[in-house]
């Protein structure tokens, strides 16, 4: 087994998952402001211990990918982000792409930048963080039978393809993201589609690429109907597509599988969950399957936290409510 491989499997170990704590400052400072924080590196910093200062986290756990920002922030302990996390044996991983800008040739599309100057940040990350893992996330949006291009989709994949090798040759574990956005009107059966095309054109170009699938890590949407569709998916009806698209796409030899929210609730997040958990060990899918969420581990515990420190035990207990139910759905 190669160490990239050993940490992949550590990744997607039993029973536990990866907290996304990946925003960018605009994203970041969007969250802060819809729970009537005034947004600034030090409410971005408190946002940030609330979650990762919580205890028990370990438990539940096996990563956490962080924002740049972040890697050289303290948490109220004094102790670096970076290194609390690794000291309770939690991955600190880095999103290392740069955000997205419009696609040329197909202007209302998005392409993500950030292979400039990649393998010098990489070697950063690694040796002055303790990095083992990293993120880079493609935006894929559907419009009708219109979107995503073919031109955009293969753009992407290429430029994730170029950003897995670089990580695998810096030594750390690549999680590849190609995002299908809930944003749309679409049917659950368009979304299927789309995912499927997407992971298809995704595994040609990491394959092109020589890149090392057995120690890259999917990080994928579930397949939803869109959020104007004016249509909610049963967690079985969603496990089932979902199920039968990575079959179809994803090789067995990638080590795991983690999905992201993506504007689901927590609860609507927990639930497929748990659909997608139990279908998959119906099929026997060879790879294990887990959470990297963002907004459904973070929105209930955000709520109550609203940037004051007396609030700061409650909203930790609630967040480790989450995770705690979140486990239970994998198991
Ligand atoms: O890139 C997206 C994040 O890593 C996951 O965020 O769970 O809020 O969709 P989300």
């Amino acid at each position: 087994m190669t160490n990239l491989s050993d940490t992949a499997q550590q990744l997607v170990a039993q029973g536990k998952g990866i907290l996304a704590a990946d925003e960018s400052f605009s994203t970041a400072d969007k969250r802060l402001v819809e729970y009537g924080i005034e947004p600034s590196e030090e409410m971005r910093r408190q946002f940030r211990d609330m979650l990762l200062g919580t205890p028990g986290l370990e438990q539940y756990l096996s990563g956490v990918i962080l924002y740049e920002e972040t890697l050289d922030q303290k948490a109220d302990s004094g102790v670096p982000f970076p290194e609390l996390l690794s000291s309770e044996h939690i991955f600190p991983g880095i999103k290392v792409d740069l955000g997205l800008d419009e696609f040329p040739d197909s202007p209302e599309e998005t392409i993500t930048k950030g292979l400039l100057g990649l393998p010098e940040r990489l070697a950063t990350y690694r040796d002055t963080y303790g990095a083992r893992f990293t993120k880079w996330r493609a935006a894929i949006r559907i419009e009708g039978d219109r979107l995503p291009t073919s031109g955009m989709l293969v753009e992407n994949a290429k430029r994730l393809a170029s950003y897995a090798y670089e990580v695998q040759k810096a030594g750390m574990v690549p999680m590849v993201e190609p995002e299908v956005l809930l944003e749309g009107a679409h049917s659950r059966l368009r979304a299927r589609e789309v995912v499927e095309t997407t992971l298809h054109v995704l595994f040609d170009a990491l394959t092109d690429q020589n890149v090392d699938l057995s120690g890259v890590i999917l990080k994928t949407s579930m397949v939803l109907s869109g959020s104007k569709s004016g249509r909610t998916d049963t967690p079985e009806e969603v496990a089932e597509d979902t199920l039968a698209v990575l079959l179809a796409a994803v090789p067995k030899e990638v080590p795991g599988i983690v999905f992201l929210s993506g504007g689901q609730g927590p609860d609507q997040a927990t639930a497929n969950l748990a659909a997608i958990s139990a279908r998959a060990k119906e099929l026997n899918a060879p790879w294990p399957l887990t959470f990297s969420y963002a907004r459904a581990l973070q929105e209930e515990a955000l709520s109550i936290w609203k940037g004051k420190e007396e609030n700061q035990e409650q909203a930790r207990a609630v967040f480790i409510e989450r995770l705690k139910k979140v486990q239970a759905a994998l198991l």
